[in-house]
């Protein structure tokens, strides 16, 4: 019995075996992953999977690893916690500057370091969650400073609704209706925080992420948790843009205000939701690139809120779309980006949380730390892919834009032959997606059984791994979207490979032809 299967994923792995997605890579090395077959023969397969969008130049890259060589033999220190770290330092000044470049805002950002990319949406959700807790804080001093010097002999004056609200009738007295409005008050700055994020969102596996993302299968067990999370689509959006107060987005106060002797009370809006979440790029939710008109829209959301936009830029970022940050591409101006993945140039595991100057939360760095954050080896990594990926004069990031135009046109041309088969085709630089039309209605029992157990995408990317060795995946929360994750070192001949595959594929489909798929 393979330990593997036994002692860290029973369940998956059975999946796995049942369509023939149970390899055992033992080499990575550029576009590919090597597995012996029941021969004992080693098996060269084409990797479009891609690290789940983590190995933008492939696997182990001759430049990366010499560097990463060198470093180990100088012994580059990985555990300096709680010292000056310059590797961290080094890679921020090269994050800042591209970052500003590319966002178009001076005045800088501050970094805070992770390991994973649910891990740095966490992160980035907690210093969110952090600044609001201190400006409540700072109101809630305020109103109690007002509340003191109040003088006992002053009466209220309220209006019938603020009577309501407090539950005290005009002819309280003062003391009572001051118990009252301490007592509403606390009440209203206890509320709930909300979190915005979109349909077929995806931030990650941790507690908080999880909620955030929009496949109920990630979130529906944690709803004890009681963290309210509001998944917009784009439409949502522009309608709450356009009436905000009606949408329960804020608490409101009431504060205590002295006009010519009498006390009246004055609404004081508390903000409630904690950061709107946006992936510029929707990768695993299917591969839904956000457009211009949507951003502008989050944009203005934000800045009717007053509170932070964070763009997830785990999978999106670090190149893949063609930018250190695909926000750039639609002018989604966020206050936080977030980077993880393809930033750790496929050798180690880093995410950064950036944030703008004027949005830092003074005191976070001191509640915030991880043994595995900010460690010189990982940073001196992602420096030097970032100077790999965006120095010289033909730097490397052009390639994004060139195969993305390659691939996409194949695919595009795909859609076009198969409309039967195929419902849409959507990409931005190198995060493609195919999807599938729905195979419920097909003439096929088979292939029907096959939508029901929503395993379309999983048997063709059985097909493709076992028949052309080339190795896909669904997207995790969209089984009928095939994504593509390729490098740019990708090359012609495996654009038609892979065209060539899907050809037959789109045939076997259209002819609901199981047996073909379920073949090797
Ligand atoms: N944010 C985004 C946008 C992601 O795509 C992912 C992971 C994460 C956060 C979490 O990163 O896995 O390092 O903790 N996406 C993978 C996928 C799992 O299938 O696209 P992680």
């Amino acid at each position: 019995m393979d330990n593997y299967i036994t002692l860290c994923k029973p369940t998956l792995s059975k999946a796995l075996l049942s369509i023939g997605l149970d390899k055992k890579y033992f080499k990575a090395s550029g576009n590919y992953l090597y597995y012996r077959n029941s021969q004992g023969e080693e098996v060269e397969v084409l990797d479009l999977l891609g690290g789940y969008g983590a190995t933008l130049i492939g696997h182990f890259h001759p430049q990366i690893g010499s560097r990463y060589k060198d470093y180990i033999e100088q012994k580059v220190p990985f555990h300096n916690q709680f010292s000056i770290r310059e590797g961290a330092g080094e890679l921020s000044t090269l994050l800042n500057s591209r970052l500003c470049h590319e966002t178009n805002y001076r005045d800088g950002f501050q970094f805070c370091y992770t390991s994973t990319g649910a891990e740095t949406m966490e992160i980035a959700l907690k210093h969110a969650e952090y600044a609001r807790s201190l400006e409540l804080n700072a109101m809630q001093q305020q109103l109690k400073a007002d509340y003191d010097s109040l003088n006992p002999q002053y009466s209220y004056h309220l209006l019938p609704q603020q009577e309501r609200l407090l539950g005290v009738s005009r002819l309280a007295s003062s003391h009572v209706i001051k118990q009252a409005l301490v007592r509403y008050n606390t009440e209203q700055f206890n509320k709930h925080p909300i979190f915005i994020a979109l349909e077929n969102a995806f931030h990650g596996k941790m507690m908080l992420t999880a909620n955030c993302t929009h496949h109920p299968m990630y979130r529906a067990f944690l709803r004890c948790l009681n963290i309210e999370t509001r998944f917009l689509s784009a439409h949502v959006v522009n309608e709450i843009v356009h009436n905000i107060e009606h949408h329960g987005l804020w608490g409101e106060a009431l504060q205590p205000e002295v006009i010519d002797g009498v006390i009246h009370l004055k609404p004081l809006i508390i903000r409630r939701v904690v950061a709107i979440l946006a992936e510029p790029v929707q990768g695993e939710g299917g591969v839904w690139p956000l457009n211009a008109t949507v951003a502008e829209d989050l944009n203005k959301l934000r800045d009717s809120l007053h509170c932070p936009l964070i763009a997830d830029e785990v999978q999106s970022g670090s190149g893949r779309c063609g930018m250190l940050v695909a926000a750039s591409n639609i002018g989604l101006n966020a206050d936080y980006y977030a980077l993880s993945k393809a930033l750790g140039a496929g050798y180690v595991k880093i995410g950064v949380v950036a944030i703008k100057k004027s949005h830092i939360a003074s005191g976070f760095d001191l509640i915030q730390s991880s043994t595995f954050g900010e460690d010189d080896l990982s940073c001196k990594v992602a420096r030097d892919y970032l100077e790999l990926l965006f120095n010289g004069d033909d730097p490397l990031i052009k390639r994004v834009g060139k195969i993305s135009e390659q691939l996409g046109k194949i695919l595009d041309q795909l859609k076009n032959r198969f409309p039967d088969v195929i419902k849409d085709v959507r990409y931005q630089g190198l995060l493609l997606g195919i999807e599938f039309n729905d195979v419920a209605e097909s003439s096929s029992y088979l292939m029907q059984n096959i939508a029901a157990q929503r395993s379309l995408g999983y048997i063709i990317a059985g097909h493709l791994l076992n028949a052309y060795n080339i190795r896909v995946a669904p997207s995790g929360s969209s089984e009928n979207v095939l994504r593509f994750e390729p490098s740019v070192y990708l090359e012609q001949r495996h654009i038609s490979l892979l065209q060539r595959g899907l050809e037959r594929i789109c045939l076997g489909i259209r002819y609901a032809d199981v047996g073909f798929l379920l073949r090797p």
